[in-house]
């Protein structure tokens, strides 16, 4: 790995550069306007891929957003490593919450990153990580040290629900066949404490819609009388978690895994400081199920939050108004074995029975997502594990993760094959909220853990095939 890792020092600057230049499209997938940025955005990526030496490049349609692929093969008998990423972004705003604009990245320190970071959207979450592996093949491939086949798979729907991804696989399984997928989309516990991530938690997302009388009504002249649907909103959404946090919805926890003792140590041994994670948020005190640590509660725990709410008059000054309707967006983490569908329908029928008969209410359900765990007794795990040992000079814990990548479940199901989650951001980066950014550190280490990753998978798979 010597080439290669000289490579990245004498290029490192460039790699920079470049991630800028990605940095600048501002590829939302979320928003039509952007529709053709997107585009922009995923042949800049397949343009830069064919420039190092991929074959096969392509920047595939989708009744949506297009998926880039591209590919090396160096021998039908060494072993495949298929990269996934995404270089769709979520919207930037509020606007005028960023220090400095949201495509226009720039470099500025912070008291977690005193090296620097990039500040952009995207800049961890996920064209900066994502952007790694495209210039760690570069390394390896220009070096004459890629030691495996890779394969390109990145996409622009991610931040969606990868809407059109799952149909992708299917219809291009031959295509995508690979022994492990390696994601860099999500983060360690810090720059000190290495970790990989061995679990993601699933998602269901619902809209509801609560109708009281059939037009806005003068709030004094029949105020008091007619039931306020934000009111009822209110009231019925208080009445989904209990004193002690736990969610209210019958049959929520049924198939919830039971952790045993030992794992939940082992996620416990990362050196969480309670008071540094208040401090950063700016709380005086944090709120959660009883009888879970943070770690556990974020990690192994489901969840209900409102994402948003509205109804009635925001405007200016005041306006007296008893609205006809009140909505909410609601969104649950799930973890092993829970089922998107299945929670889906729990709450639809358990919101709807809460209802009072003065109002009518809608569930319409939104995308969602299956849990995702690794297992840690692989070579696909060990790799990374000796990867990170060798750039962090430490050994990484494994760690639950309570964000969620709904397509990790899938491909698992489609492609057969585990995905190992190598993230390098930061919890604290940001990500989806004003001024997110990437460490310099952590684009330098992820540079240079990736070459490792392939070069000891590439060893392990090959010494398992000649014993
Ligand atoms: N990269 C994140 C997920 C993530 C972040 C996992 C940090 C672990 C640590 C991903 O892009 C994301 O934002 N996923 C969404 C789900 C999606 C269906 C919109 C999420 O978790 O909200
Ligand atoms: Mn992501
Ligand atoms: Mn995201």
């Amino acid at each position: 790995m010597d080439k290669t890792l000289s490579y990245i020092e004498e290029h490192g600057e460039r790699f920079l550069q470049e991630l800028f230049d990605l940095l600048r499209i501002p590829s939302v997938s979320a928003d039509p306007a952007y529709a053709a940025d997107v585009q922009r955005a995923a042949e800049w990526i397949a343009e830069n891929m064919r420039q190092i030496g991929l074959d096969a490049v392509e920047v595939l349609p989708t009744p949506g957003h297009p998926i880039v692929y591209g590919e090396k093969i160096i021998s039908p008998n060494a072993p495949t490593v298929l990269v996934y990423g995404h270089y769709d972004v979520q919207p930037a705003d509020p606007l005028d919450l960023w220090d400095s604009p949201p495509f226009e990245p720039v470099i500025k320190k912070t008291d977690i990153h005193p090296d620097g970071a990039i500040f952009a959207r995207g800049a961890c979450d996920d064209k900066g990580q994502m952007f790694l592996h495209i210039k760690a093949f570069e390394a390896m491939w220009q070096t004459g040290e890629l030691p495996c086949n890779v394969k390109f798979m990145i996409e622009g729907e991610e931040e969606v629900g990868s809407e059109h991804l799952g149909l992708f696989c299917k219809e291009n399984n031959e295509k995508l066949s690979c022994d492990v997928i390696l994601i860099s989309d999500t983060s360690i516990f810090s720059n000190e404490v290495p970790t990989i991530t061995t679990g993601l938690r699933g998602l269901s997302y619902v809209e509801v819609e609560v109708t009281g009388p059939n037009r806005d009504l003068h709030s004094g002249v029949y105020g008091g009388a007619v039931a306020n649907p934000i009111n009822v909103l209110a009231r019925m959404i208080a009445s989904l978690h209990d004193e002690k946090h736990h969610i209210t919805i019958p049959g929520f926890y049924d198939k919830v895994e039971i952790i045993s003792e030992e794992e939940r140590q082992l996620l416990n041994s990362v050196p969480f400081d309670k008071e540094a994670y208040k401090k950063d948020l700016g709380v005086a005190a944090l709120e959660g199920e009883e009888g879970y640590t943070v770690i556990e509660q974020t990690a192994i725990r489901p969840t209900l939050d409102v994402n948003g709410i509205w109804g009635g008059y925001i405007g200016e000054g005041s306006k007296t108004v008893l609205p006809s309707k009140a909505f909410a967006k609601i969104s649950m983490r799930l973890v092993p074995h829970q089922q998107s569908d299945e929670i889906t329908d729990l709450f639809a029928k358990h919101f709807e029975s809460i209802a009072p008969p003065s109002v009518k209410v809608k569930v319409t359900p939104h995308h969602g997502g299956e849990p995702a765990v690794t297992p840690i007794d692989t070579k696909e795990y060990r790799a990374a594990e000796r990867a990170m040992e060798k750039s962090f000079g430490k050994k990484p814990l494994p760690l639950r993760s309570g964000g969620s990548i709904p397509i990790v479940a899938l491909f698992e199901k489609v492609l057969g094959a585990k995905s190992i989650l190598l993230g390098f951001g930061l919890d604290s980066d940001a990500i989806h909220s004003p001024n997110e950014h990437f460490g310099l550190f952590n684009f330098r280490i992820g540079l240079k853990t990736i070459p490792w990753y392939h070069h000891f998978y590439a060893e392990l798979k090959q010494n398992s095939k000649t014993a």
